[in-house]
């Protein structure tokens, strides 16, 4: 019934050690198109895994099944015949709208597993679970007695696809959705694609660029929507909201009209009309994605209306039919002049949102970059997040590998996110981390989560580099639960992508855990960023960015390096953190090394707290970076014969190209920086 790309994490290989599992008893109570793709889930995997397809059997009454031997019973909390061990306070209060319980009871018949939702979708990620935990663990069926509820409300993906098949930041071939400007016929791999997602928990996907160009101005018309429709069904057999990428300007460009002014009536009932259409052709509809007044996309600014103004225009639109409006941050001078030095791009998402606190509709959501300036290998985190107590926030990911190595480079994400989700805002003193503040835990929020650019293409193994699959994967994980390990999120994904050798779960782990640090070492000294090729933004180029208008700038002289964005005599930005944060970033003495570029500008001969001086933790870092990158070869061909040929030979092909990228960094990140300030290198490596 699915594709034939790579399988990803839901391989199910076969094992030897796995009870038959010869049934599944489906309660009449687990009723609907996601238990539907549960159960069909379930079969197929446990065919995969033990060669035997389990008979599934249907019954008004759990106690009067004619199941035998070790089994799987599917049911809703509400059903009134569940077993009494099952019929406790703690399930029945504990349980959420998307949430599972998993519960193994022994019984006449057999061992039985019970998958417990209060809703469809609680069903089908309880089974998603099940399966995980099957692969992990293997032997027997675990003694299973769980209760889980997704921490974050919304656990989005957003794609920057565009109907011509090509996607915006994309390294993995084309569009899964469109080609050649309209919509691709075969579905197979959207179902599978689904299906992924389900299995980490992703509930809302919008499935064109935030830069909506013409044709896609026209998805939220007749022309598209009947195909828009197709494809928000095959989201929902999977628990999955369809949002779209909407032009603010719609109303002008679509409508006829000379104005798209949020506070002309006109506009507001051209929209108003345009949700009823879109609501016609999908019923659950999620809402809208926003780019608006950010890198030359038209928003409310044209008419002298703020952001409120413009975003809870379309919210009065949607609300009706329970739809939300996602309404990106991203908005700064993105021409800039780089001879002014008082302007800070990194100021920008919080001077034009914080004054406006608390004037946005409930079903109005900020989407926040995770930092104050692009997606760096390294940078702060954004101070906006945790910073409107009476606005709804959604944090921004991104997956897709633009600023770290394209999916040619191996970069494990997740070390990033967790430092990020951890993060301690102090907004409402010590522990207001920000995975509280966007799983709505600090502030009573309408809506909250977390949200991602993403990284699949239609390349035959979804991510071009097989390892970025573990971004995807640990994604969802996290979004579901922010508090997951690295370590738990990793041994999962490789269990259920490599099979469960003690070597490879061994090596692999170990070359995801030191990717970052690995990528960041030969590419962006302390914090800095930027140093890339304009555009494409791939490989090194240290001054590509300096003299432009992007307000992206490193300041590099003879004498030193970094932005000064302190608040004694620098841009001010560190002054929009909360007091705790701020002070530590204002002062020297408590900067962490790993953002000192960020924040301050330093001669070359300052020294860290490491104990290294600045040029000297340039070079040194980036000798230890090609290093790295050796290691990573190494580790990986010891695995040689125990990952299948195709998979081995990609990734080591990439991680190949990756070494020898890496030298170019580091010759060219040295050589610029031996140049500008004349200090030898203490250990005499050869320079340039
Ligand atoms: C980055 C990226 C763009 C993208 C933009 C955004 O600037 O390079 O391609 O459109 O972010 O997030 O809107």
């Amino acid at each position: 019934p699915y594709s034939s790309a790579d399988k990803g994490w839901l391989r199910y290989e076969k094992r030897q050690d796995l009870p038959c599992l010869s049934t599944i008893v489906r309660h009449s109570s687990a009723s609907g198109e996601a238990a539907e793709s549960a159960i069909r889930e379930l079969r197929y995997a446990i065919l995969q895994m033990t060669g035997n397809e389990p008979e599934l059997i249907a019954t008004a009454n759990l106690s009067e099944t004619a199941a035998h031997g070790p089994h799987i019973q599917l049911a809703m909390v509400t059903a009134e015949d569940l077993p009494e061990a099952l019929q406790t306070k703690e399930l029945s209060q504990h349980l959420g709208e998307e949430g599972f319980a998993l519960r193994s009871l022994p019984q006449e018949e057999g061992e039985a597993v019970y998958i417990i939702g209060k809703t469809e979708k609680g069903l089908l990620y309880g089974t998603f679970h099940l399966l995980r935990l099957l692969q992990s663990e293997g032997q027997t069926l675990p003694q299973l007695d769980i209760i889980e509820n997704p921490k974050n409300p919304l656990r989005m993906m957003n794609h920057w696809d565009n109907m011509d098949g090509s996607i915006e930041r994309g390294y993995a071939g084309r569009s899964i959705f469109f080609k050649d400007n309209q919509f691709v016929q075969n579905d197979e791999r959207i179902r599978d694609y689904a299906r992924m997602m389900a299995s980490i928990g992703i509930n809302g996907i919008s499935i064109n660029n935030v830069n909506v160009h013409k044709v896609e101005t026209k998805l939220i018309t007749s022309e598209f929507l009947p195909d828009v429709a197709k494809v928000a069904g095959i989201f929902r057999a999977y628990g999955i909201k369809l949002f779209l990428s909407v032009n603010y300007a719609s109303p002008i460009q679509l409508g006829g009209l000379e104005t798209a002014d949020p506070l002309d009536e006109r506009v507001g009932a051209w929209w108003k009309t345009k949700a009823e259409e879109i609501y016609d052709a999908i019923p659950d509809f999620g809402g809208f994605v926003v780019k608006a007044d950010s890198e030359h996309r038209p928003g409310p600014f044209t008419y002298g209306r703020t952001h409120a103004d413009g975003s809870n225009m379309l919210a009065e639109a949607l609300e009706p039919y329970g739809g939300i409006v996602i309404w990106r941050c991203f908005v700064y001078n993105c021409l800039q002049d780089w001879r002014d030095r008082t302007t800070d791009r990194a100021r920008a998402a919080y001077d034009h949102f914080k004054p406006l606190d608390g004037q946005f509709k409930d079903n109005v959501i900020l989407q926040i970059k995770n930092g104050p300036m692009d997606f760096q290998v390294r940078e702060g985190v954004s101070p906006l997040l945790g910073a409107m107590p009476n606005t709804n926030q959604i944090l921004e990911f991104q997956i897709t590998q633009e600023y770290t190595g394209q999916q040619r480079h191996l970069c494990y994400l997740i070390p990033q996110w967790k430092e990020i989700l951890d993060f301690d805002t102090y907004a409402k003193g010590a522990k207001s981390e920000i995975k509280k503040v966007v799983s709505g835990e600090l502030y009573p929020y309408a809506h909250s989560g977390i949200s991602a650019v993403i990284n699949v293409g239609d390349d035959e193994n979804w991510t071009g580099h097989t390892l970025a699959q573990a971004n995807l994967y640990g994604y969802g994980r996290l979004t579901w639960n922010p508090d997951l390990s690295e370590q738990q999120i990793t041994s999962e994904w490789i269990h259920q992508t490599f099979g469960n050798d003690h070597d490879v779960v061994e090596q692999v782990s170990s070359m995801l855990a030191a990717s970052w640090g690995i990528y960041e070492s030969y590419t962006s000294p302390l914090g800095v960023g930027w140093m890339v090729n304009p555009e494409h933004h791939y490989g090194p180029n240290v001054d590509g960015y300096e003299y432009s208008v992007w307000g992206t700038y490193h300041f590099a002289d003879c004498d030193g390096i970094g932005v000064n964005r302190t608040v004694k005599d620098g841009t001010g930005y560190t002054g929009q953190y909360f007091p705790e944060n701020a002070e530590r970033y204002e002062s020297l003495v408590t900067c962490p090394d790993k953002l000192l570029l960020f924040f301050h500008h330093v001669p070359y001969t300052h020294k860290l707290h490491s104990g290294s001086t600045v040029i000297q933790h340039i070079y040194d870092t980036h000798f230890a970076g090609v290093e790295g990158v050796e290691n990573l070869i190494q580790q990986w061909s010891s695995l040689e014969g125990k990952i299948d040929a195709k998979r081995y030979a990609g990734v080591m092909a990439r991680l190949e190209h990756q070494h020898k990228h890496s030298k170019e960094w580091r010759d060219i990140i040295n050589t610029y920086f031996y140049r500008k300030s004349g200090i030898a290198d203490e250990q005499n490596r050869t320079i340039y």
